[in-house]
Parts: structure tokens; sequence; C-alpha cells
């Protein structure tokens, strides 16, 4: 093919047109942007095919150059633009996922994850601090292990006094336990301030008891109000304002009288029941009434406990079962349905 006039124009033209073509083919059967690279060395970088072509046209006639060059330059100018544009395409491909078994829809929504929610104890734990907050009690956590001496001695409850059969003490050792009540708090908070006192104390408290109406660990709330001249109509009245928030204000109480060894006198504190209107049903087992909490005047001997004069001052105390008061609230018959954690009554709320 090299005659007399050098490298023939004819086969270098052929060659050319025959380069764009195979090129041409090659990158629309490309399907991965990374065989772009493999591509771009063999057609188009310095040690092609083509830039192999392109040294050799100082070798045609002098008179085909003008022309080749120019076919030259424009097949090079027309695979740049087909390799840029297969790469895009490619690229964009890897993107969205077209062409591939799994395909990306950017316009579909997100997915939606489901909420949690408080548990209804918390709910209704709450809801009691928030109404006894609005009548200006303020609120304070206590720890759950608890020495003998709050849960029972500061408390008026001394060593083998048969109120302690009472409460189903889980012991830890000789002084320490699980709080059976909240009512350390009346202590643990008198001790360090001074009357006027108005606080709430909730939190979780544990007896060794579990039935359809007790579980292990259960909450409650205690509140206690000192003062000078408290009376039980101040206990009556604010446990009053509580009921009618808490249910509504239709819903009638009574105290019937009670023993606790840290409050003289002592009631316990009934509300109409919330299913019968006080007509009388399976609930209230027909009495019309359902026991809600303890209350009482705190005890003179409380008071010389943590240092109070029980001549100057006075106060109530009360407390209150959480779970209880919820299971009223949603009409739950079985306490234990709050600790199965099972999401399709939990949701309920
Ligand atoms: N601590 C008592 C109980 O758990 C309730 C109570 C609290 C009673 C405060 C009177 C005053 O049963």
């Amino acid at each position: 093919m090299i005659g007399r006039r050098g490298l023939c124009g004819k086969f270098m033209e052929e060659e050319l047109l025959r380069l764009q073509k195979e090129a041409s083919n090659d990158l629309a059967a490309l399907k991965d942007p990374k065989e772009l690279e493999i591509f771009r060395v063999r057609y188009l970088g310095r040690k092609s095919e083509f830039t192999g072509l392109m040294r050799k046209l100082g070798q045609v006639a002098p008179e085909d150059r003008p022309r080749l060059g120019k076919l030259a330059n424009d097949i090079k100018e027309d695979l740049d633009n087909q390799f840029n544009i297969r790469k895009q395409e490619l690229e964009e491909a890897a993107l969205t996922g077209k062409g591939s078994k799994v395909s990306l829809d950017l316009s579909l929504p997100g997915r939606a994850y489901p909420f949690g929610k408080l548990h209804p104890v918390t709910q209704i734990m709450e809801e009691i601090c928030t109404i006894f907050e609005g009548m200006g009690f303020g609120v304070a956590e206590g720890p759950d292990v608890e020495t003998d001496f709050y849960n029972f001695e500061a408390l008026n409850i001394p060593k083998h006094h048969p109120a302690r059969d009472m409460h189903d003490t889980f012991y830890i050792n000789e002084s320490l336990l699980l709080r059976t009540h909240t009512s350390p708090m009346q202590a643990r908070i008198m001790e360090n301030r001074e009357p006027p006192l108005r606080m709430i104390a909730p939190g979780k408290v544990y007896r060794c008891d579990s039935d359809i109406t007790h579980t292990p660990m259960f909450h409650q709330v205690e509140g206690f109000l000192v003062d000078r001249k408290v009376s039980f109509a101040d206990l009556r009245g604010i446990l009053g304002v509580f009921i009618a928030r808490m249910f509504d204000d239709r819903t009638a109480m009574r105290a019937r009288p009670s023993f606790f060894p840290f409050t003289e006198p002592s009631a316990e504190i009934d509300i109409a029941c919330v299913i019968c209107r006080g007509k009388g049903c399976r609930v209230c087992k027909q009495t019309g009434w359902l026991e809600i909490l303890g209350a009482g005047m705190i005890d003179p001997e409380v008071f010389r406990q943590v240092g109070y004069d029980p001549e100057e001052f006075s106060g109530f105390a009360f407390g209150l079962g959480v779970e209880r008061i919820a299971m009223l609230k949603y009409g739950i018959n079985d306490i234990r349905l709050y600790y199965e954690n099972d999401l399709r009554f939990l949701s309920q709320f």
C-alpha cells in the first residue's frame, strides 16, 4: 500500500472510517461506567490505533493530506462527543438503576416509621403531676432502693410493728429494701426543708404480690402539704379538685375511716364508680364506690422525727396508686396488661 507517492490515501480513509464505525459500535455496547476507561484507552488514548493512524498522516501524498487530516479531526471530534454522551447515559443509569434489576424511583414518598408513645401509666402519672403542679405543688423524686429507716421507722412503723406485715417487703439486707410506698419521701423532704411545704413525689414502688389487681412493681404519687392550721377540710378540698380534673366534676367522693401509722386520723378516699355512676356494677362490686387513695393528717410522731414542732405545724398527706387510677380511667380490668408489653394493648392509649 505504500506506493511511489507514499501511503495510499484511499487506504487511510478506509481505515479511519472503519475505526470510527468499530468504536461507535463498541461504545453503544458498553454496559457499565467502569468500561468507559478501557474504551477510552483503546480508541482515543495516546497509544490507540487512531493516534497511530494520525501519526501516519505525514506519510500520505501531500495533495491528500488536507482532506484526510480534516477527516481524521472530524472523526476524533465525533468519537469524543459520542464518548461524552455515552458516559453521561451510563452514569445516570447507574444512579437511577435503570437497566438493572433494582429500580429507584426518587419521586416516591419516604417510608413512614411508626411513632412510639408514652406508656399509659406514664401518661396518667404525668397527668396527675400536672394537676397538682397547677395547685402549686413542687415535684421531687427519691431512690427506689430505700433504707429501712425512711421506709418504716421515720413513718412511725418501728421494727416488729404489725403494720409492716401489710407491706410484703422485698429486703436487700437488714437495713436496705425496695421501697414499698412513696411515703419515705415525706420524711426525706421534710428533714431538709422548713414549712410551708407543698410537694408531690411520683415513682416506682415494690411489693411481693402478684395477681389481677397487683404487680410486684407499681407506681404511686405521694403528696403532702405542711403549714400552720392545715385541716382535714383542706385535704378534702385539694383532693376534690384533683378528682374533678382527673375524672370529671360530677364525680362524687367520700372519705372512709382507715389506719396508717404515719397519719392520724387516716382515711381511704373513694370516688363514685366511673362505670355505673354509683348504681352498683361488677367493677365496684355492687357498692357504687371505688377506692382510689389513702390519706390522712400527718401524725405528730412523723413531725417529731423530722424536727418539726407538732404544736405549731399541721399537714396532710396522701398516696395514690397510678395503675389503679389508669385502670379506672381507661376501664382496664387486669393490671398485669400494663406490663406484658403487648403492642396491641399499649398502642390504644
Ligand atoms: N403509703 C400509703 C400506702 O402505700 C398511702 C398513704 C400515703 C396513706 C400517705 C396516707 C398518707 O398504702
